[in-house]
């Protein structure tokens, strides 16, 4: 068996015995009901994994001397349903309670199903991180949109990934694995994950029939075996669909033709899918076709896709990564940056209601470091959501370890300003902020057919964080991970403190020794790995540090450069604007300045880049004998797996090192002070 296949649902006895848990025995709930099956099964399977006893079920839970009890508040017998109600009561959509119930028995409840199986998995959580259940437990979704994007396109190659190929489809077909894929949609409930678009936002020749009966009634058979876990899908649709599907000359969203075939094709949708969720739409993004070509915004095109799905319950997220990429690099005035919110802050207000804006988090494309976008904050009056990148593609391509739930803690706990102190990214995306209808998070997920999910195992560490922070963005990261390592990896000290420390102190390791202080895009063109410092300085791509001998960096200023800072609500535009008040890690992003330019840690720009770039490499080099030393504790295949790559990383880190530290010592002519080895 490959441990990593069970990723944090590892079903290795627990040290405690049942009799710490009472309602272990027996498990109460109405049969009958998809989702609360689900759970009930789920709970069986947990609790028999942990303690190696199968609880009663059936007639025989109900005559067992503590029961756990599982359901709606109207499923529950009169006396649990006392003891339960006022905590029930204080829970929002699809959230939780587990009560403990006189007598030693225990409730499980939610308003709806999927709530419960949500609170099933918290329980075995819980148990198997011998947490004490004596006092009440009270739990809501923070966002109402949990959301996995799938960048999996239908001959079986994943945009992006980097785990194998894709769990859904084969050559040109919806084709799968249905235990796998049930087994998928069982890891991403357990954290909370409650939506999926299924397909590649580039959508293709071959996706674009995805809404037509071809594909429908195979896409529907793969909703069914999400549905069981309270997963609903959404598809990723060409806006010029009714043209590239040869049915209308014209895909003008103000053309009543046009509306009336999306109409019918929402109508088709709804009839093989019932609880299908919505669109997810690229549009005027990378030659992907849109509203632009017809002289029409994209409010325009968005709401009439949007009324399509308006009877059904459906929403439309439309994402707002739009920017020129055919820009001349000679022209130091157009900015990418400031594009995202050049062209949807117009637009705040005229967005339908089942629209919401799906919007990256940071205003260029994932880099290892990048501000948070100025959009989070800008729009007031339309529903958002934010966009975050699981897979690796800008971060080492889960070759490397890069553990970005410290990074996604910051982006959701940035203050925007927008209504005051206290305007975090998480409360405008959760709706809270500007009391929008809807909200959520998504985030680009990072798994394949790979046995282990994600390649790398340290990967799923990512994709378990990611579905806690979506539920919970006040969760701490030293909770999140320390959940993870011990479910996945088990409780013992040596292990559980070596990997927290390597998972950690990764993020900030890759940032060491790539791209430094937020200029980005220091990477090979196409596949985006490995060091290369000009791969996109003559590009059409809008991604530039215009390094020369004497500085580095964009300068992004109101003053003298492209007053992207301008977007930002103060106090945030003073503090990215001044030089003296502009946090060191971000300063190439908003400053061009001279490599002797003295930082706010003491050091110049130059001497940064080359200790960082040292250091990294002897961090990776600590990660990898960390690693080494739990030979004996952690099982041969995983050890050896998670030894491969890091030997790959520290091979490639030195890579980078070398080839930045080179690059700048050419271009500066400016030695390092500790008189190391640069070529
Ligand atoms: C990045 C990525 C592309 C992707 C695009 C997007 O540019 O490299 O593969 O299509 O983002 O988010 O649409």
């Amino acid at each position: 068996v490959n441990l990593d296949y069970a990723a944090w649902l590892q079903a290795t006895p627990v040290a405690l015995d049942a009799k710490a848990y009472p309602f272990t025995q027996a498990i109460v709930w109405r049969t009958g009901r998809r989702v609360l099956d689900t759970a009930a099964a789920e709970l069986c399977q947990g609790i028999a994994e942990a303690f190696a006893v199968e609880p009663k079920v059936g007639e025989a839970a109900r005559l067992a001397p503590c029961r756990l009890y599982l359901g709606l508040p109207t499923d529950l017998p009169g006396f649990v349903a006392n003891q339960v109600s006022a905590y029930v009561q204080q829970v929002c959509g699809d959230g939780y309670v587990i009560v403990p119930i006189e007598g030693g028995s225990l409730a499980v409840v939610g308003h709806v199903d999927i709530g419960c199986l949500y609170g099933v998995f918290h329980l075995l959580r819980a148990i198997r991180m011998a947490q004490p259940l004596t006092e009440p437990i009270v739990q809501s979704p923070h966002n109402e949109l949990r959301m996995i994007n799938h960048w999996d396109n239908a001959d079986g190659t994943i945009e992006r990934g980097y785990a194998g190929k894709s769990l859904f489809y084969r050559s040109n077909t919806v084709q799968f694995d249905p235990v796998r894929v049930r087994d998928y949609a069982r890891l991403l409930a357990s954290v909370g994950i409650n939506a999926i678009a299924v397909n590649n936002v580039n959508v293709h020749r071959v996706e674009t029939q995805f809404v037509t009966d071809a594909y429908l009634p195979s896409l529907a058979r793969l909703a069914d075996l999400f549905r069981d876990y309270g997963v609903r899908i959404f598809l990723s649709v060409n806006f010029a669909s009714p043209v590239e599907l040869g049915d209308l000359a014209t895909a003008d969203p103000l053309d009543p033709e046009v509306q009336a075939w999306w109409n019918s094709t929402a109508d088709r949708i709804y009839r093989h899918i019932p609880d299908f969720g919505g669109f997810l739409v690229k549009a005027d993004s990378e030659f992907r076709p849109g509203p632009f070509t017809y002289g029409r915004d994209h409010a325009d095109g968005a709401n009439m896709l949007a009324r399509s799905l308006k009877p059904y319950g459906g929403l439309v997220i439309w994402r707002c990564f739009v920017y020129n990429c055919l820009q001349d690099w000679r022209d130091r005035k157009t900015d990418r940056a400031r594009a995202a919110f050049d062209h949807f802050v117009p637009l705040d207000g005229r967005f339908d209601d089942n629209v919401l804006l799906q919007i990256k988090n940071g205003p260029m494309d994932f880099q290892v470091r990048e501000p948070v976008s100025p959009l989070f904050g800008g729009l007031a009056r339309t529903n958002q959501m934010l966009e975050l990148q699981i897979t690796q593609e800008y971060t080492g391509q889960q070759k490397h370890v890069c553990y970005l739930v410290p990074q996604w803690k910051e982006i959701l706990d940035f203050d925007t300003h927008a209504c005051g102190q206290g305007s975090t990214v998480a409360r405008c995306v959760s709706g809270a902020l500007f009391g929008c209808a809807h909200g959520g998070i998504a985030g680009v997920v990072n798994v394949g057919d790979d046995l282990n999910w994600t390649g790398h195992s340290f990967a799923q560490a990512n994709l378990y964080g990611f579905g806690r922070l979506c539920w919970d963005p006040s969760l701490s990261v030293e909770t999140i991970t320390d959940e993870w390592v011990r479910l996945t990896y088990g409780d013992d000290q040596d292990v559980v403190s070596a990997l927290a420390y390597i998972l950690l102190a990764s993020w900030r390791t890759y940032e060491d020794y790539t791209a430094p202080l937020g200029v980005g895009w220091m990477v090979n063109p196409g596949h985006h790995y490995g060091p290369n410092v000009d791969g996109y300085e003559y590009s059409k791509w809008g991604t530039y540090h215009f390094s020369d001998c004497h500085g580095i960096g964009v300068d992004r200023t109101i003053a003298t450069g492209t007053g992207y800072t301008g977007q930002y609500h103060e106090p945030n535009r003073s503090m990215y604007e001044n030089l003296e008040t502009c946090p060191d890690e971000l300063l190439l992003f908003f400053h061009h300045v001279p490599y002797t330019h003295r930082l706010r840690s003491g050091k110049t720009v130059i001497q940064h880049i080359y200790d960082t770039h040292f250091g990294g490499v002897e961090a990776v080099e600590q990660m990898r004998r960390m690693w080494a030393e739990l030979a004996d504790k952690v099982d041969p295949e995983r050890h050896h797996a998670v030894r491969t790559r890091l030997d790959v990383q520290l091979q490639d880190a030195i890579e980078w090192r070398d080839v930045i530290n080179t690059y700048f010592y050419r271009k500066s002519g400016i030695p390092d002070r500790q008189g190391r080895t640069i070529f």
